[in-house]
């Protein structure tokens, strides 16, 4: 089923970014019909936005002919969620007040639809105690926020004010889609709201010296997309990272660690869980002495690196007198995939495997085919972006945990 937003695009600079926001919502499959308000027109044209969405454009609330094609009414019950990019300071404060003097804020007055605003102005204007108090107003109203974010502005100023980039705004959109919708478009049977998550992810590091190290080419980018599809679905979580460039998701409280060691007491004092989701490519060994000073080159040869076994993180808080409810872990496999899988879900006694197969590019890659090994048997997922996948896994989990409710 084709979702579709109602995109209202405002009068600043950042409207042109609006239509690379088009774009990758098409690319996602949403469809966007667009409002462009006056002051908008002055940035962005009606025949661009027309042009990348495949759609007739709304301007004028006076159009008649709009009006008894589509009402203002009619524009925002065919969405499924209204998106304000730019939303000006004027646009909140007409929001957050019910002022209702064009086809946009009309269209706003009027829906039953969520709204996410994505505000775009100059950092004064945002940080102006009149619009703090109008985007509070309208949280508590409801209306669901992304950005804005802090960089140097059209204006030559820096500071808090820039909108959020289209890719991100459009993961938003589609989080907030999917928060009450499945992938297959069903209602999900409970969102998470009240659980506790407690996901591991990227690589650990396992010093040999000061300078030196073990580790592995582990991005994290599976586990932070994990973590941030759970906290979208309203789970409080907990993202034990090792060292990664890659910054914490929101709404998540996160905490870094370097070793395996570091990550397994972390896990412990974050129970109880009601999930575990353990992405983490956990070095399996580390040195056994770790000098205080940098090992310096030996004459005869490569110095000997005796290295003893870390505690496996899974397997511990599988057997863990505050075992979560729903352990899940993750197999890389470059070969027999789901048989290496299933005899792992039996070794680790964890509830599920999400087995990958790492032969390709994987690792590091933004995409990932996911075979998801429960104790009914597999599921084989399609090559999918690692933020598809970790959605569909999201709710995969809410929909488990929801049942036994
Ligand atoms: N894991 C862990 N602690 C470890 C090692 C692994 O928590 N010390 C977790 C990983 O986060 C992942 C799963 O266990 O969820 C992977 O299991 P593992 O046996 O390490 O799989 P592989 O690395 O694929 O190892 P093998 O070579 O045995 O297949």
């Amino acid at each position: 089923m084709t979702k579709r937003i109602l995109l209202i695009i405002g009068g600043g600079i950042a409207a042109y970014k609006s239509l690379f926001l088009i774009r990758e919502l098409a690319k996602r499959g949403i469809d966007s019909r667009v409002i462009i308000t006056r002051g908008g027109t002055e940035f962005v044209t009606p025949l661009s936005a027309g042009a990348l969405s495949g759609d007739k454009v709304y301007t004028d609330l006076w159009n008649l002919t709009d009006e008894a094609e589509m009402g203002h009414i009619e524009l925002s019950r065919q969405a499924d969620l209204i998106v304000v990019a730019p939303a000006t300071a004027n646009m909140l404060a007409q929001a957050a007040h019910g002022v209702a003097g064009d086809l946009a804020t009309t269209t706003l007055l009027a829906t039953d639809k969520r709204v996410l605003f994505a505000p775009a102005m100059n950092v004064r204007m945002w940080e102006a105690a009149s619009t703090q108090r109008n985007v509070e107003q309208l949280k508590q109203d409801g209306a669901l926020f992304i950005g804005p974010d802090a960089g140097a502005m059209a204006c030559g100023e820096f500071g808090d004010g820039r909108m959020a980039e289209p890719n991100i705004i459009a993961d938003r959109i589609e989080a907030a889609l999917l928060g009450d919708m499945t992938l297959d478009g069903l209602r999900a049977p409970k969102s998470l709201k009240g659980k506790r998550a407690l996901i591991t992810a990227g690589p650990t590091r396992e010093p040999i010296d000061p300078v030196r190290y073990l580790s592995n080419q582990s991005s994290g980018k599976q586990g932070y997309a994990i973590a941030q599809a759970l906290a979208d679905l309203g789970a409080e979580v907990t993202l034990v990272s090792g060292p990664v460039d890659l910054p914490a998701p929101l709404g998540v409280t996160r905490i870094m660690v370097e070793t395996a060691l570091d990550m397994l007491a972390a896990c412990e004092d974050s129970l109880p869980s009601d999930i575990f989701v353990s992405v983490a490519a956990v070095a399996d060994w580390r040195p056994a002495k770790t000098t205080a000073q940098k090992t310096k080159k030996p004459k005869n040869g490569p110095p000997p690196l005796e290295l003893i076994e870390n505690p496996d993180i899974l397997k511990t808080l599988c057997e863990h007198e505050k075992r979560p409810e729903l352990v899940i872990g993750f197999a890389a496999e470059t070969h027999d995939v789901i048989a290496q899988a299933r005899a792992k879900r039996l070794r680790k006694t964890c509830d599920w495997i999400v087995a990958n197969d790492v032969s390709g590019d994987v690792m590091g890659g933004n995409e990932n085919a996911m075979i998801l090994v429960t104790q009914d048997g597999e599921e084989c997922w399609p090559r999918m972006e690692k933020i598809h996948a970790a959605r569909k896994l999201a709710h995969s989990i809410a929909n488990a945990l929801g049942s036994s409710n």
